[in-house]
């Protein structure tokens, strides 16, 4: 009872760092030159709520993750870099009224694939990261009275352990557990700070 509480308690203050990380990393405001000032101030709070949503569903994922790979390595883990598998991220977007999302342009799942808004956004982060400029989130009115959140995603050395270099950094006997659960995928080859995508985060004005 107590070793299981002293695990739990481990893996809150893990979360509780991640956020402090995310947070801080996060702390950039977007700014639209052409922008009145009620907008930006409705920007910098849509913007807020993405970050506290995006925050919220990362801890919520990490914690699981890296609990999955302590008991059971990459084969046991797989199912928790599913949004859409976890319940905690189903409520994150029940009690935030949103549909929360993450997109790349090279995606593991198809069902990940980004819209053509996404695509958009997508590049030119690419392009940002390429031309070595800070990636910042931002917020756009995807349709009348709807907001989507975007934010980029980078790779932690976690990660590479499932989206690396197979036969380097990702083992290939993990590479064709992956593979027999998502034939298509394209999510590898990625490197510790690389840009692996962008949280895509949409919700009523
Ligand atoms: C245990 C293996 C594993 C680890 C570790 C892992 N992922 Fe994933 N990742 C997956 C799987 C499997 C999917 C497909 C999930 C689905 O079905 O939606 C995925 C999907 C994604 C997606 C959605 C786009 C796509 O490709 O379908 C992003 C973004 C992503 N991962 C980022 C990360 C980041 C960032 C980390 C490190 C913090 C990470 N992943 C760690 C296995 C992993």
């Amino acid at each position: 009872m107590f070793k299981l509480l002293k695990k739990n308690m481990r893996f809150t203050f893990a979360s509780l760092i991640i956020l402090g990380i995310l947070s801080l990393s996060y702390c950039d405001q977007n700014n639209s030159d052409t922008a009145d000032s009620n907008t930006k101030n409705s920007n910098t709070a849509y913007i807020q709520k993405g970050k506290t949503i995006a925050s919220a569903t990362f801890a919520t994922l990490s914690g699981n993750l890296q609990k999955a790979m302590k008991e059971g390595g990459v084969p046991n883990a797989i199912k928790y870099c599913n949004l859409n598998a976890s319940p905690l991220v189903d409520s994150l977007s029940q009690v935030y009224k949103a549909e929360i999302r993450r997109t790349s342009l090279k995606v593991r799942n198809p069902k990940n694939k980004p819209t053509t808004k996404e695509l958009q956004q997508l590049e030119k982060y690419q392009k940002s990261m390429e031309a070595g400029e800070a990636l910042k989130p931002l917020v756009q009115e995807i349709i009348p009275g709807t907001i989507a959140f975007y934010a980029p995603i980078h790779v932690m050395p976690l990660c590479e352990k499932c989206h690396g270099k197979a036969g380097e950094t990702l083992k290939e006997e993990d590479y064709q557990v992956i593979q027999q659960h998502y034939p298509e995928d394209k999510a590898t080859g990625y490197a510790s700070g690389d840009l692996r995508g962008m949280w895509s985060i949409s919700f009523k004005k």
